[in-house]
């Protein structure tokens, strides 16, 4: 029933007039369904000239898509439409350096399987977000990456050798790797190493420590330590275990 044919007993002046507004009214709420539903169906201002296909995509195949894709540990960020929904999420998960997880700072220890963002692909991906995420051009889009052909890093694993605290090397030790196995809350380590003659190696600085995603950190270059070098752990509860040359 419509709620301005409300029976006869109004004098039909009044009865029309108040079936005037009552069409009005109908005809603006309508109006402003129309117009909302047309603003969300409508794509978001664009204020970016970054796309998804020519540069943010290169980014998540090359930093994400190893986890993020169909079979892999968490949702495909595979396509367009698949990363879309979660570009707030993204924005906020790589400014907060939570992912990729890798749990090292940068600039401390240099590591060849570092999978960290750099700050510059932090910005691609945050201005991208903020102008709307546009898809651009698909004819840009890299290949998919092969998950198959993956490097196994183990292949380059040594001997291991467990530190904790504080520990003087009795013979020459061949760094290849280094892996957090105790880091006490609130998840901040950091380990570095003093040759006999005072030099001072950064080994790496693990922060905000999710033991979700531990793995071994493999030097860019092999680290050389004569017998007499302090492997040092702050805080000193903290352990870890160097990859070693055989
Ligand atoms: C080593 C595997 C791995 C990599 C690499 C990885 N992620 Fe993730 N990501 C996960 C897993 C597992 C989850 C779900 C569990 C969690 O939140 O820890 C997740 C969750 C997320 C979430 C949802 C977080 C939330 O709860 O809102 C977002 C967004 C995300 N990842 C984005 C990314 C982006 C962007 C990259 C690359 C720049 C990336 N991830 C790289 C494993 C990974």
């Amino acid at each position: 029933m419509w709620p301005w044919v409300k029976g006869s007993a109004c004098l039909r002046l009044s009865c029309t007039g108040f079936r005037i507004r009552g069409i009005v009214s109908h005809f603006v709420a309508v109006l402003v369904l129309l117009v909302s539903a047309s603003l969300l169906s409508a794509h978001t201002v664009i204020t970016t000239k970054i796309t998804w296909s020519r540069e943010v995509s290169r980014i998540a195949y090359l930093h994400c898509a190893s986890c993020h894709h169909d079979g892999g540990s968490s949702f495909s960020l595979m396509t367009y439409d698949e990363a879309r929904p979660w570009a707030e999420a993204i924005k906020q998960q790589v400014i907060a350096r939570r992912m990729p997880p890798w749990n090292a700072v940068k600039g401390f220890g240099e590591f060849k399987n570092d999978r960290g963002l750099t700050q510059e692909e932090i910005g691609i991906i945050a201005n991208w977000v903020t102008g709307g995420a546009p898809e651009g051009n698909s004819a840009y889009m890299p290949a998919r990456p092969d998950f198959a052909a993956k490097v196994d890093e183990t292949q380059n694993s040594g001997l291991q050798v467990f530190v904790s605290g504080t520990l003087v090397t009795k013979g020459r030790l061949d760094v290849i790797g280094i892996e957090a196995k105790q880091v006490p809350p609130p998840g901040t380590l950091q380990v570095i190493a003093q040759r006999p003659d005072g030099s001072v190696e950064p080994l790496i600085w693990v922060e905000q420590f999710n033991p979700r995603y531990t793995g071994t950190y493999y030097f860019q270059n092999v680290l050389r330590f004569p017998a007499g070098t302090k492997i040092q752990i702050m805080p000193p509860k903290g352990e870890v275990t160097l990859v070693v040359k055989k």
